[in-house]
């Protein structure tokens, strides 16, 4: 059985050393201090981990694929400081968001920052060009596309007849898209890229799987936010809300909304707490449960195509994915 605090342990080492390569311990104030400071805060690496043990699964030996590996965790963190912004949320892993503590203009540069990074990184890596080509245009496919997903997501909330295909198309686009392109990018490195369809296809799969578990977990445990259903204060239309709503009668739905469209500061505890005997009543925390529970089907049946190797730890990335606890 693999343990992912034991892969964490094994593998977070190398990674931040070679994200060290690019963002300076002692470097600008307000900069690289921010930087380390949102690493810091406690992500679990799992986008790297995965581009790891992908091309070591692929017959990978060496670190070669270390800086492509980086580079992932780099788009994510950044991606999650303006995500912060943009959401409105002033706390990530229990700790200020970097916009909190360096202040909203700081925030959006060290963001700016990092985004570069990503592809300092990957010119870094001792591949040849055209596989750096393949790297770089995977990354930057991927990059425009969550761009285009958070835009789906902003967008969504303002509509009060969301389906869940809007759902699945925003949550494919924002989160699907960037845990796919680690995997992807270790098959370029691995030189295999005959096997790149069916990981496209199996992170279109897992993906949208994995945010419905964090829409979950955002209501059930909190998410290092200190409290639950930020979502509902922030008027999410996450597959929770959107089921609830095709199932409530109309004034229940009329209530929903009404909480949805708040604003997160107006919304107050006892709401959320209303919308989640909402939630509960029609079943919607067992449907978003079933759901994923599905999709993960979808992707076992995917990579039980792939070689031996790959297929073990693909298989147990996706009961991770939506089975973790944070
Ligand atoms: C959270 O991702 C944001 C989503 C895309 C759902 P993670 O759960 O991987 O975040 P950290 O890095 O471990 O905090
Ligand atoms: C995370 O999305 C950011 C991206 C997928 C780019 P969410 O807004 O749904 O997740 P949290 O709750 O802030 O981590
Ligand atoms: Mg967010």
């Amino acid at each position: 059985m693999i343990d992912i605090s034991k892969l964490t342990a094994q593998k977070a080492h190398m990674i931040d050393r070679e994200i060290e390569k690019v963002f300076p311990k002692n470097g600008l104030k307000n900069l690289d201090d921010a930087v380390w400071y949102h690493l810091g805060t406690g992500g679990k690496r799992l986008r790297p981990i995965l581009s790891i043990v992908t091309y070591e699964a692929l017959g990978g030996k060496d670190q070669k694929i270390l800086p492509f590996a980086a580079s992932c965790e780099i788009l994510h963190n950044w991606l999650l400081i303006h995500d912060d912004i943009e959401d409105g949320d002033e706390v990530r892993r229990d700790k200020p968001a970097v916009w909190k503590k360096y202040g909203l203009a700081h925030g959006i540069n060290v963001g700016d920052y990092m985004a570069q990074k990503v592809f300092e990184l990957i010119l870094s890596s001792d591949v040849d060009n055209e596989k750096k080509f393949h790297l770089i245009d995977s990354m930057v496919k991927t990059s425009i596309r969550t761009a285009e997903g958070q835009t789906m997501d902003i967008n969504l909330r303002e509509n009060n007849s969301p389906e869940e295909k809007d759902y699945l198309d925003m949550v494919t686009d924002k989160t699907a898209h960037y845990l796919t392109v680690c995997m992807v990018g270790a098959a370029v490195v691995a030189e295999r890229e005959e096997i790149i369809p069916k990981l496209i296809k199996f992170g279109s799969e897992i993906g949208p799987a994995f945010q419905i578990a964090d829409d979950i977990l955002d209501l059930t445990v909190g998410k290092g936010r200190k409290e639950i259903g930020r979502d509902v204060k922030e008027g999410k239309r996450s597959i929770l809300a959107i089921h609830c709503l095709g199932k409530c009668s109309d004034g229940e739905a009329e209530k929903l909304l009404k909480i949805l469209n708040k604003l997160p500061e107006d919304t107050t505890d006892e709401e959320v707490s209303e919308v989640k005997r909402l939630f509960e009543k029609h079943g919607s925390i067992d449907y978003a449960r079933e759901k994923a529970e599905k999709m993960k089907q979808e992707a076992l049946e995917t990579v039980k195509t792939l070689p031996e190797e790959l297929h073990e730890i693909l298989e147990f990335f996706a009961d991770y994915l939506i089975s973790r606890k944070r």
